[in-house]
């Protein structure tokens, strides 16, 4: 499991930045696809990223799902992408800094927010 975590970490750092024309050339399903490959290898040592997801993350517990993410009332894409830059541990036996979501580029931050939003559920 420790594995999974170092590439984890290796694959943030050696993170490729997407030129914004690029990203705006997408398509929606294409972002939220984009953003599905950044949930499923960067996020998933500590969010459940998907619904259908039977391994539990390394880390945590107390750490939020996307799709509990998703549910908040008034989320949306900028808010999300701008909380990700923002949010600190708050478990007290963590040390208090940025968490990962920080260190990834805008566009991949637009992308994967866009793969979150699209797990909300329509009720
Ligand atoms: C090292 C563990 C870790 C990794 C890896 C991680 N997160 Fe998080 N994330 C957290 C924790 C802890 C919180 C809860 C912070 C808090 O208590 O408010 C969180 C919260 C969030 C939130 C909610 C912020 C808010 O407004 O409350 C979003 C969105 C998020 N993460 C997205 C991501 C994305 C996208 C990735 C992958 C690129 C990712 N996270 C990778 C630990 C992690």
């Amino acid at each position: 499991m420790m594995r999974v975590l170092s590439i984890t970490v290796c694959a943030m750092f050696a993170s490729a930045n997407l030129s914004p024309a690029a990203a705006q050339s997408q398509t929606d399903a294409s972002t939220i696809r984009a953003g599905h490959n950044i949930a499923v290898t960067r996020c998933i040592a500590c969010h459940v990223v998907s619904p259908k997801q039977t391994l539990s993350p390394v880390l945590g517990p107390g750490i939020p799902s996307f799709e509990e993410i998703a549910n908040r009332p008034g989320i949306a894409a900028a808010s999300l992408a701008g909380s990700m830059k923002t949010a600190r541990w708050h478990d007290y036996a963590m040390p208090a800094k940025l968490l990962p979501m920080s260190r990834i580029s805008d566009t991949e931050r637009a992308q994967v927010a866009a793969y979150i939003l699209s797990l909300r559920s329509l009720h």
